[in-house]
């Protein structure tokens, strides 16, 4: 099932009985962690087909770290492959990021050094899960707060190159460039400006908490008017692409979640109208400034 542009939150448990009581009304799709079907039954599936019986769901994973050293777990990628059969998303994702080396495990999602070495081997790994998977992967770019001497690109141009050697897309989290920007110094409207649009398949928002020297990707929301401003930006360049809510800490009730929703839909369609009417005056004031020769004749200049 290919998902409309809409707007949608992520599935969490704290909605678990309001939504079997309730049903999804509010709300065009779900993003579901995918780990949290790797269980076979229970809770988690009662709502999960509750919820896929309603509306498009896609899934979202936090374990498959691509950047990893070793080959991906083909224990995990079974236990993926299983859920997807299962649940049938519009799309899957992942991040792109790595957590284990020397038999160490971190839950953290890890950034890595954006240079040849780390593309050669996050493309290798990515071109073998999606094929044992037979799908296309979106990868979410990290929130950071560190950055690598040995990179030699940034992180945009990185994930324009993943997409471009793998057919892979992106999944654009708003929030996480708004955190890098303060933390490593990315800087956030290059990075908008510079992802190749044709990749971008959905973008993340979510709100963050601010301390003296950093700023935590924390998923508290309601959203910032930063990262609003992001996404109006982010909207006027790539267009309605589907979009989704992240509410992880002090998560509030299904429809203040739900209404977070709503208004992303309202700013996108904001910034969609202001981008329209950009265009025009653009147009406009081509029409009047630029003069007819005979390198132009033939074109239409303005509307
Ligand atoms: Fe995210």
């Amino acid at each position: 099932m290919t998902l409309q542009p809409g707007y949608g939150i992520g599935l969490r448990r704290q909605h678990f009985s309001y939504l079997l009581e309730h049903g999804t009304a509010g709300v065009d799709w779900f993003e579901i962690i995918s780990e949290d079907l790797f269980g076979e039954g229970g809770r988690p599936w009662a709502v999960a087909e509750r919820v896929r019986r309603e509306k498009p769901v896609v899934l979202h994973g936090t374990g498959l770290a691509i950047g990893n050293a070793a080959p991906p777990s083909r224990v995990y990628l079974e236990g993926l492959a299983r859920v997807i059969e299962r649940i049938e998303p519009s799309w899957i994702s992942d991040h792109l990021s790595w957590g284990a080396a020397g038999g160490v495990y971190s839950h953290e999602l890890l950034p890595l050094p954006y240079d040849e070495e780390a593309l050669a081997h996050v493309c290798e790994r990515l071109d073998a899960v999606q094929e044992k998977l037979g799908r296309r992967l979106l990868l979410e770019n990290p929130s950071t707060y560190l950055s690598f001497r040995r990179s030699t690109i940034t992180e945009f141009e990185f994930m324009n190159e993943v997409m471009r050697r793998t057919g892979a897309g992106v999944l654009l989290d708003v929030n996480n460039v708004y955190v890098s920007s303060v933390n490593v110094g990315l800087d956030p409207i290059a990075y908008i400006d510079g992802l190749n649009p044709a990749g971008v398949g959905q973008i993340h928002l979510a709100g963050h908490t601010r301390y003296p020297t950093f700023v935590m990707d924390t998923h508290v929301g309601p959203v910032p008017d930063e990262v609003w401003a992001l996404y109006r930006r982010a909207i006027a360049r790539f267009g309605e692409v589907p979009t989704l809510v992240e509410w992880d800490t002090d998560v509030p009730p299904f429809e203040t979640v739900a209404a977070e929703a709503s208004r992303a839909r309202e700013t996108a369609r904001e910034a969609l109208a202001a981008e329209a009417s950009r265009a025009r005056d653009a147009g406009a004031r081509g029409s009047r400034t630029v003069a007819p020769s005979s390198t132009r004749e033939g074109h239409v200049l303005g509307v």
